[in-house]
């Protein structure tokens, strides 16, 4: 267990760079078991899932060396065992090995899968389109001696099923269609790196298609986190400061970007991003999948809104991922939550005691604490480390006041 001590209203000032995006990185590590040979990934992020998804492969066999911002992966000795419980537990993104051993070894055993419980995380997508590829299912382990392509369409945009797809498809010879898939920017450094390795993927209006095959080593490099660029821009205008943030794209963040504008910010991509706000009015926040708001940011909202005039806060993919806001509570926010959403208001944020119920939720306590006067502790920063990479250090070289404990 680990805590944050926060001495909140310090402005942050200067230039910030953001690490490789959590959720572009953990896919590519899952596909790389799935490619004969060596690969290379660059640039994947200092966070805590992206150790335990290289543990994941590892005991599957997969040989892992990092150098500076280079990890090699080689599945030369690659072989099945059941992953642990306890690691999958621990992550979300463990539902990837779901196409990584079955492409690879034709056999995985299902469940178990952890990480952020922000509401109850179905994988009936994933499990139907493996069994449309061919894939049996025995209690919890799917077999599939030869996987075939297929035509499939999921009933709504799935990061994970999306990913699941394109692991599964290219490697499987023939060509495979998905139609209504997720189309979030991070998706995009895992196409990037299977077509390197030799698969055929083509997007258009309507889904993506994948000619498979035997895949070869590749390489890739993980576009900067647009929901770190997003959280380190919140924290800025909840201090009354004004910081640069180097290394997203801010065609990712522009849902977040034209809420601020809406409300009153000056916004500024000409050379990495900045945003500054006298005052803000109030806003509302509706996350759906891309090109909507990201749903991780909804959290990263919350304490922005209490701080200036308030605001929603409606989540559409995940419909209950709201309970962040007892925490938040602790911090001074006070919120109405009704049947569409969250209805957030005008606050004095005040220092006090919350933990990370998840990941974003997490982050979203740091602002809130950020901008308040006095001392707050966070506790739960592991769950928060998961997915910062560096958060403390660059915290701290931006003028906040902020302190990791092991307790
Ligand atoms: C989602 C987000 C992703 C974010 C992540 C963590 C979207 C589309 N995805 O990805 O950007 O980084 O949460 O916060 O915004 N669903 C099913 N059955 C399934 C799979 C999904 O019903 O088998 C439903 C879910 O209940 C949810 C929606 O589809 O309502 C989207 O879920 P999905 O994109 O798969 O979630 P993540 O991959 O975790």
């Amino acid at each position: 267990m680990s805590k944050f001590i926060i001495r909140g209203k310090n402005s942050l000032r200067g230039t910030v760079n953001v690490a490789g995006s959590k959720n572009a990185a953990l896919p590519v590590i899952f596909a790389a078991l799935t490619l004969f040979g060596s690969s290379q990934i660059i640039g994947l992020p200092d966070i805590g899932d992206v150790d335990i998804a290289l543990r994941l492969i590892e005991e599957q066999g997969a040989s892992i060396t990092r150098q500076g911002s280079v990890t090699y992966i080689n599945t030369d000795r690659a072989s099945y065992k059941k992953p642990s419980p306890e690691l999958v537990s621990r992550l979300r993104a463990s539902t990837y090995l779901i196409g990584a051993c079955l492409s690879r070894f034709g056999r995985v055993d299902v469940g178990g899968y952890g990480g952020c419980a922000f509401c109850p995380r179905p994988i009936d997508y994933h499990l139907a389109l493996c069994g449309a590829m061919g894939a049996l299912a025995n209690g919890d382990s799917l077999t599939a001696a030869r996987l075939r392509p297929t035509v499939y369409k999921f009933p709504k945009p799935s990061v994970g099923a999306t990913v699941n797809f394109l692991i599964l498809a290219a490697s499987t010879d023939g060509e495979s269609r998905l139609l209504n898939p997720a189309r979030e920017p991070h998706i995009d450094t895992l196409v990037e790196f299977l077509r390197s390795a030799g698969a055929y993927i083509e997007r258009d209006g309507e889904g993506i298609t994948v000619r498979g095959g035997t895949l070869h080593g590749a390489e890739v490099t993980v576009r900067g986190d647009a929901i770190e660029a997003g959280t380190m821009l919140a924290a800025s205008l909840i201090t009354g400061g004004g910081i640069r943030v180097m290394g997203a794209d801010p065609a990712e963040l522009s849902p977040f970007l034209a809420i601020l504008r809406r409300a009153g910010a000056t916004v500024d991509t000409e050379l990495g991003i900045t945003v500054r706000a006298e005052g803000l009015s109030p806003m509302l926040v509706i996350a759906d999948a891309y090109p909507a708001f990201p749903t991780d940011l909804g959290p990263i909202t919350a304490p922005l809104l209490a701080a200036f005039s308030g605001g929603h806060v409606i989540d559409r993919v995940w419909l209950g991922r709201y309970g962040y806001l007892s925490e938040l509570a602790k911090l001074g926010v006070s919120y109405v939550l009704g049947e569409k959403g969250a209805k957030i208001l005008p606050s004095r944020l005040t220092a006090g005691s919350a933990a990370a119920t998840d990941l974003r939720g997490g982050a979203a306590c740091i602002l809130a604490a950020l901008g308040a006067e006095g001392y707050s502790e966070i506790h739960s920063a592991e769950t928060v480390l998961r997915g910062y990479a560096d958060l403390c250090k660059k915290l701290t070289a931006l003028g906040a006041d902020v302190e990791y404990s092991e307790i």
